[in-house]
Parts: C-alpha cells; sequence; structure tokens
C-alpha cells in the first residue's frame, strides 16, 4: 500500500485548483440511471470512489464515456453515463463494501424498473451508519422492503406512489435517493426536514435539466411532483467545498496564504467564520477564496458539528489538527457521527495535547510543536487530518493507509506541492 511521506516546517504559498465534489458526484452519477438517454457530466474529480462507482454502473448495464478537459490549467473528466436497459438488478456485497454510497442506486433503479437488491452497506469506522430512512420512506411510497442474506430487495412493480414523508433526521443520503425516486413515482412526493447540503442543490439542477418537476430547493421541504419519464441532460459538478476547506486549513496551520480557485464562498460560510475569528484574512473573490494566515494571531476557538449550514463534520478532524498547534484551548463537538474521533490517538502520537470526553466532545490544548511520527488513520478526512499535522510537525511524517486520502482528495501530493510543501507518495515496491 502507498504512504505519504511529509517533512513538516514549510509556509504554504500559492494556488490550488478545486476540483469536482465528490458528495455531488456520486448522486449525479446514480441520477442517470432514471433515464435510457445519454447525462453528461462535466468537471467530475478523478478519484478512486467514482471509479469505484462507475465499475459498478457498468456492471448494472451502464454505458460509460470518458474524456479529459483542461481549462485554465486545471485538468478534470467528463463522463457520459446511458443506461438504455440494467444487464442486472443488483448491487453485489463487494461494491458497496467498497464504497458505502453505491446506496444511491437504490432509489433510481426503483423508481424506474420497479425491482433492485442491494447489498446492506454495514457499519464503517466513523460510525454505525443506518439506512433505515431510506427504506422506510421508500416503504411510505408504496415499496416492499425485504432483508434477505444481507441484502436490501426492494419491489415497487406497479411503480412508486408519492408521499408525505417526514425524516426523523435531516439525512443526506436519504434526501438523495428519495429524490430520486420520487422524480418517477405516481403524483405528490413531499419531504420534510430534508437536508440542505450543496450537494443536494446540485442534484437538483440535475434533476431538473432531465425534466424533474422540484420545488424548495435549499429548504427543508422538498416538493416533487412525478413525471412518467426523464430525459438526457449535461451537467457541470459543483466544486467540493469540503476540499476547499481542507486546504484552507493547510494555509492557516502553516502561516501561509492560499487562493482557492473555483471555490463557493457560499457554501462555506460556518468555517470561514471560525478562521476569521482567529485573526486569518479571507478575502472572497468571484471565482477563489484567498485564505492569508501570515500575520494572525490565532487563539483557539469551539466548534460544533451540525447539519449544513453548520459546521460540517467532514472538516472536524482538519480542524482538530489545526487547534492542535493554535495557542489556548478549544472544544470540539461531534453531533453528527458517533464514533469520529478515531484521529485523536494518532494526533497524540505527534504531541498534541487532547481529552476525549465520552464520544462527543474532546478539549484541545494547543501545544508549542509537533512532531514527526508514522501515523495511520481510518477514514479519509482523518487522514487529511494527518496531513495537515504533517506539514508542521519537526521532521518526517509518514501517513500510512493512502487509499483513503486517494478516495476523495484528488492529485493530494501534486496540489501541495505545488504551494512549497515538502510531500511525496512512496509506492509500495519503494519500500
Ligand atoms: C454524507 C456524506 C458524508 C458526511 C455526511 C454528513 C456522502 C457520500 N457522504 O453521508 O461525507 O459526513 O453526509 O454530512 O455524501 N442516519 C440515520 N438513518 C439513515 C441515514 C442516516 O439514522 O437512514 C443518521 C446517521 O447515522 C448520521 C446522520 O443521520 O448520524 C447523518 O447521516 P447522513 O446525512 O445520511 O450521512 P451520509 O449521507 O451517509
Amino acid at each position: 500500500m502507498d504512504k505519504i511521506k511529509i517533512r513538516g516546517g514549510n509556509q504554504l504559498n500559492g494556488k490550488i485548483y478545486i476540483s469536482g465534489a465528490k458528495n455531488a458526484a456520486l448522486p449525479l452519477i446514480t441520477a442517470s440511471l432514471l433515464t435510457g438517454e445519454k447525462v453528461r457530466l462535466s468537471n467530475m474529480p478523478i478519484l478512486s470512489d467514482i471509479r469505484s462507482l462507475n465499475k459498478l454502473l457498468i456492471e448494472l448495464g451502464t454505458e460509460i464515456e470518458e474524456t479529459e478537459e483542461t481549462k485554465g490549467g486545471y485538468t478534470s473528466k467528463t463522463y457520459t453515463y446511458q443506461t438504455k436497459e440494467f444487464k442486472s438488478l443488483i448491487a453485489p456485497y463487494d461494491y458497496v463494501r467498497k464504497m458505502r454510497a453505491s446506496y444511491y442506486v437504490l432509489g433510481p433503479i426503483l423508481a424506474r424498473v420497479g425491482h433492485v437488491e442491494l447489498s446492506l452497506p454495514g457499519g464503517c469506522a466513523i460510525g454505525a451508519r443506518p439506512m433505515d430512512i431510506h427504506l422506510n420512506s421508500l416503504e411510505a411510497m408504496g415499496a416492499t422492503i425485504e432483508i434477505k442474506n444481507g441484502y436490501v430487495i426492494a419491489d415497487a412493480k406497479k411503480g412508486l406512489k408519492g408521499a408525505h414523508i417526514i425524516f426523523p433526521k435531516a439525512s443526506v443520503g436519504a434526501t438523495c435517493n428519495i429524490l430520486m425516486a420520487a422524480t418517477l413515482a405516481k403524483g405528490e412526493t413531499l419531504i420534510e426536514n430534508a437536508a440542505q447540503e450543496p450537494e443536494i442543490a446540485d442534484l437538483i439542477d440535475l434533476l431538473v435539466k432531465m425534466g424533474a418537476k422540484i420545488e424548495g430547493k435549499n429548504t427543508s421541504q422538498l416538493k416533487i411532483e412525478g413525471v412518467k419519464e426523464l430525459h438526457g441532460a449535461e451537467h457541470s459538478v459543483l466544486p467540493d467545498r469540503i476540499e476547499a476547506g481542507s486546504y484552507a486549513i493547510a494555509a492557516a496551520i502553516t502561516k501561509g496564504r492560499i487562493e482557492l480557485i473555483n471555490a463557493v464562498a457560499e457554501h462555506l460560510k460556518t468555517p470561514l467564520n471560525i478562521l476569521r475569528n482567529m485573526d486569518i484574512k479571507i478575502t472572497e473573490k468571484a471565482n477563489s477564496i484567498v485564505v492569508d494566515a501570515r500575520n494572525a494571531d490565532m487563539s483557539g476557538q469551539d466548534i460544533m458539528t451540525d447539519y449544513y449550514p453548520g459546521f460540517p463534520t467532514d472538516l472536524q478532524a482538519q480542524f482538530m489538527a489545526l487547534m492542535t498547534v493554535v495557542p489556548g484551548a478549544s472544544m470540539v463537538t461531534e453531533n453528527i457521527w458517533e464514533n469520529r474521533f478515531m484521529h485523536v490517538p494518532e494526533l497524540m502520537r505527534m504531541g498534541a495535547n487532547i481529552n476525549v470526553h465520552g464520544h462527543a466532545s474532546a478539549i484541545v490544548r494547543g501545544v508549542k510543536k509537533l512532531s514527526g511520527a508514522p501515523v495511520m488513520a481510518t477514514d479519509l478526512r482523518a487522514s487529511f487530518a494527518l496531513v495537515l499535522a504533517g506539514l508542521v510537525a519537526d521532521g518526517e511524517t509518514i501517513v500510512n493507509r493512502v487509499y483513503h486520502l486517494d478516495r476523495g482528495y484528488e492529485r493530494l501530493e501534486e496540489k501541495l506541492r505545488g504551494v512549497g510543501a515538502d510531500i511525496e507518495r512512496i509506492k509500495e515496491d519503494d519500500f
């Protein structure tokens, strides 16, 4: 398995191009299953999670064309998806195990052909990750759901019908799945307490281009009037707010200045406000955000993760890495996932002073210096937190299990080297 080697101490300065958002791209890909026509998605990030979902779609019968585009010095992929008919209606264990978001095939396939079998994703490093909201909502729309041999078997032979659904939690995944299912259901579906993450607005934009009738974008109440069929469309994936936030923290932790090209400040209001509170200069430009921490007199801050527009759980680990070297105490509270402090013991191995209280809170007391160490993380964002710690630690840090980073950070070493980091990938063969 590849590793990342970092020599800490360099101040980062320059520009980083922000890629298309992984968490937007995944439901956009499965939305293509709602039609037999072509759906063309541009500004797609080059990531292993996208490749994994593409493989599953090919297994189901989708034809995929791939091209590369370079705009303003930045290369992205364009994929065209077409599923004239399904070769299989089963999403097998091996695919879902590798990539939980494979569950996004559930709503679209059930809505289009009335039957789908999906391996249950099970737990993962950050918590139990249940699917009850997805399944209960599909049942409310007239589907029968059976759990057998580790699979969800969903049936709606006579088609789905509109329903009034109130989500007990504003789940991102359930909002996407039920939105997609409702576009082809008979009659009107009303989703209350829907998630409002920008990735959902991006999905709504594509669905509307495909002919769906949806009201309530960017609100917690979505009204979908089912249509008989959807058609092909073209869409450019929105920029990744979590990647942008992660590199904003890289500027902060190295006391540097990074311009995040293509980043959307509107999508990062809460984390950017925390950085502003830390005396970091944030300039919002038409097509970029400049994060300038060169003269910042930083101090500890409390953060509490929440549903959008609250502080994103997917930036919690990275912020904690920053707090480990900022003077004063910071309280970090995780409200979304039950087990998302797996990075704490690794940061402590690098000299961080962190006290975890129960499952949800941690007090971080800033130390003068971290020191490099071999570390590993159990999830994607936690792995980036260790990269951030490595960027300021004395000496060498080796981050193991790089496959986590490859799932969600496109060309990470290239982007960080471009702003002055001393970072390289060590191929397994080199060891
Ligand atoms: C998505 C993101 C993930 C992010 C999370 C929260 C993708 C591919 N992943 O995950 O990076 O951390 O949103 O912003 O976009 N829940 C239930 N029952 C359900 C579904 C969810 O109880 O049926 C709970 C979960 O346990 C969790 C909360 O709802 O506590 C939020 O989960 P959800 O928004 O569904 O997360 P994902 O869509 O899986």
